[in-house]
């Protein structure tokens, strides 16, 4: 495993990072699974755990607490994210701040977040959702400036909307944010026209997030594919986007370089930029663990199949719930 510097908070993070959404809000969870996953990602060389309360409300900071308690004294860099007020995803200037990030709330969900994960005091605080309407607010800057001087937090970062990577722009310019997470992978390579340049500017850690796709770019999905009624990618990949994203993938596997998979190939391309300091995947089992992990060797992918991967960058028009 390699590591790289998350922005101004000089923390020292795995390039690959363990994201635990499906964990607790996936059709076909299993705690006991999971948390096995999880001790093996650390023991591999994995420190960063990306949670949010709304993982299962606090579910998700339970079980990264559980690795917490199981691991003492041992580097685990712990990030949680505070649900909007109004648990509406994805924000929008719609919403005033106060509906979304009131003070008392975010204080509030910061208590819940740190009596889950066990301790007094948590790496990376994130605001779950962000509008850049709100960036000119006093309000947040106020709160997140507290919550460090109380050391409940040492590092402060946003999630930034799916397909939105310039609504962040704002925030970050204020000097108040020190990581966004975005999605950014083969299909996402929009985050690389504004978004990276200021977070190099800025010195801003950028958190890559949904780097398959949902599972659109591990190449196991078909046009047959379903998945139960209530999980998220049921409205993910509904409205044709199954069948678009397949067919993406089909061409993608056509320049897989011989021995590897689509969902290494997919790290590889996200590894490659300098702007990324880690991508958070969804793994659940330790197979998935055992072949994501092996992307972090430094070797990147060769320069004329990146060029070639640039290629297959999809504009997209819609927004998603998350
Ligand atoms: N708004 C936000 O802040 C936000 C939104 C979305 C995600 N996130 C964060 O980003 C993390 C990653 O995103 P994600 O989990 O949604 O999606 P993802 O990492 O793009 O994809 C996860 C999917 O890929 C599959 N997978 C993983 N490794 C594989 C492998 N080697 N071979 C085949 N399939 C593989 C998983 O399979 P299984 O289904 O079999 O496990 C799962 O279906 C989340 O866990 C969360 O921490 C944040």
């Amino acid at each position: 495993m390699e590591y790289r510097k998350l922005g101004r908070t000089g923390l020292n993070v795995s390039e690959v990072g363990h994201g635990l959404w499906g964990m607790s809000d996936w059709s076909g969870a299993d705690d006991k699974e999971s948390l096995t996953t999880l001790q093996k990602s650390l023991d591999s060389g994995c420190n960063f755990f990306d949670s949010a309360w709304a993982y299962g409300s606090g579910h998700s900071d339970l079980l990264l607490g559980q690795l917490i308690k199981n691991n003492p004294g041992r580097t685990i860099i712990a990030t949680s994210k505070i649900p909007p007020k109004n648990l509406k995803w994805p924000a929008s200037s719609e919403y005033l701040f106060d509906e979304v990030f009131p003070r008392q709330h975010v204080f509030d969900y910061t208590q819940r977040i740190l009596d889950g994960i066990g301790k007094d005091s948590i790496d990376l605080l994130q605001f779950h959702v962000w509008d850049d309407s709100w960036a000119n607010e006093d309000e947040w800057k106020e709160t997140i400036s507290d919550l460090k001087s109380k050391k409940l937090i040492r590092h402060f970062g946003i999630s930034l909307n799916r397909w939105e990577e310039w609504n962040g722009l704002k925030a970050i310019q204020t000097g108040y944010v020190d990581t966004v997470q975005v999605v950014y992978n083969i299909f996402d390579q929009a985050p690389e026209d504004e978004l990276f340049p200021l977070c190099q500017k800025m010195n801003v850690g950028v958190i890559a997030r949904v780097p398959l796709d949902e599972g659109g770019l591990t190449g196991k999905l078909t046009v047959d594919t379903q998945f139960p009624e209530k999980d998220f990618r049921t409205r993910y990949f509904g409205s044709g986007n199954l069948q678009a994203t397949v067919k993406r993938a089909d061409e993608l596997k056509k320049l897989l370089p011989e021995g590897m998979l689509l969902p290494e190939m997919a790290l590889r391309f996200i590894l490659s930029s300098p702007a990324v300091s880690t991508t958070i995947v969804g793994m659940r089992n330790l197979g998935h663990l055992q072949a994501n992990l092996k992307a972090s060797d430094g070797r990147g992918l060769p320069e004329e199949l990146l060029l070639k991967l640039r290629l297959h960058r999809w504009v997209r028009g819609t927004r998603s719930n998350k």
